[in-house]
């Protein structure tokens, strides 16, 4: 068994920064000596564009070395085994690599949800719900991967809820707005619901006889991490406060008992924030538009990035300063929290 931990980012409400976090954080970690693979695992590629820009998009359509296609073995019933991905290393970022996506992956969705549900009758399918946990088991391998951060699409799909129990924790990234106190709502009903069809695929006696084996997991919460909100004196605005105070309420008052009923939460002493917040991101504002011109984290852009100077560009350097201090703490909680050394 490899010690590699599998973390996945999800909420199924899109534009709440998953792609964007796992990017940031995959780097950080990275940075501080970590071996990190990230997954994208939505058809958007999202992250494959973020990290690979559009040229590398264009290369990789005629590459097999992404998601999909290292899958196709399980899903198209060929009699091979399931090889590791050769993953793209990330330009200047030593320790960070990419197993990029496939905007066909959604294709394998409804075989994969019938072999979640119907695996107690369909011999055939016996081997799909360990699969992605044998490539990423494998992949993590090749490497000596440390950590899996895996981008997840915004949809409750079953190659999500197979990531979601595949995974050894999970984060919500979220935003203080309306829509997603909802999707608070729906997740306390959704993720515990995933965990207990895991414990029976667990059980499942068909399934002890596959070839990848589903693993016996139990996801723990990592908290929320909560993004894209303006600040003055270094508080959330009006606006943004009432929202805050929302998703925490939600939070404490039907969340963390939803998961705490089924064991997804880690010991008590794990959590610092009483509201379970892991972290809490500030709007990049025009940052980001540097950071996704030049494929890094905003924390990683440098001044021949920036192209400015004077004031303007003492502003940045302050700002810039301020995230990587942000995700560096992001890091070392999650490092903390999942039992790795610092
Ligand atoms: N802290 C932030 N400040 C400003 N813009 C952000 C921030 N985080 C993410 N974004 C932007 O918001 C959009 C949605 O983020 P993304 O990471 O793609 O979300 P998701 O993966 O949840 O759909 C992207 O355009 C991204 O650049
Ligand atoms: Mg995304």
């Amino acid at each position: 068994m490899s010690n590699c931990k599998k973390i996945a980012f999800f909420n199924h409400k899109g534009g709440v920064s998953k792609t964007t976090t796992v990017f940031n954080l995959g780097w950080m970690l990275a940075s501080k000596g970590k071996k990190v693979i990230m997954i994208d695992a939505d058809s958007q590629c999202n992250l494959t564009g973020m990290v690979m820009g559009f040229k590398g998009l264009d290369e990789l359509s005629d590459n097999k070395n992404n998601i999909k296609d290292a899958l196709s073995y399980a899903f198209e019933s060929v009699p091979r085994v399931i090889e590791p991905v050769e993953c793209f290393e990330i330009d200047n970022r030593k320790n960070l690599y990419l197993m990029p996506g496939n905007i066909k992956f959604a294709e394998y969705d409804i075989t994969l949800g019938m072999a979640q549900t119907l695996s107690d009758t369909m011999i055939t399918l016996q081997n799909l719900p360990g699969a992605i946990n044998y490539l990423l088991d494998k992949t993590a391998k090749k490497y000596d991967a440390d950590y899996i951060l895996i981008d997840m699409s915004p949809s409750l799909s079953s190659i999500n809820q197979n990531l979601f129990m595949i995974s050894d924790y999970f984060t919500i990234p979220t935003a203080p707005d309306y829509f997603s106190v909802m999707a608070l709502e729906s997740l306390s009903n959704i993720l515990p619901k995933w965990y207990k069809q895991s414990l029976k695929l667990q059980n499942n006696e068909i399934l002890q006889d596959a070839v990848y084996k589903f693993p016996n997991k139990t996801p723990k919460f990592l908290g929320n991490i909560i993004q894209q909100f303006n600040v003055r004196n270094n508080q959330p605005t009006r606006g943004f406060k009432k929202w805050f105070d929302k998703i925490n309420e939600y939070t404490n008052d039907k969340f963390i008992p939803a998961l705490k009923k089924e064991s997804m939460l880690l010991d008590s002493s794990y959590y610092i924030d009483k509201n379970y917040i892991l972290s809490e991101i500030k709007n990049f504002n025009s940052l980001i538009t540097y950071a996704q011109e030049h494929n890094k984290p905003v924390f990683a852009l440098t001044k021949d990035n920036l192209g400015q100077s004077g004031h303007i560009l003492t502003s940045s350097e302050g700002s810039i300063e301020n995230f990587r201090e942000l995700f560096s703490n992001l890091a070392d909680n999650i490092m903390r929290m999942t039992d790795d050394k610092c």
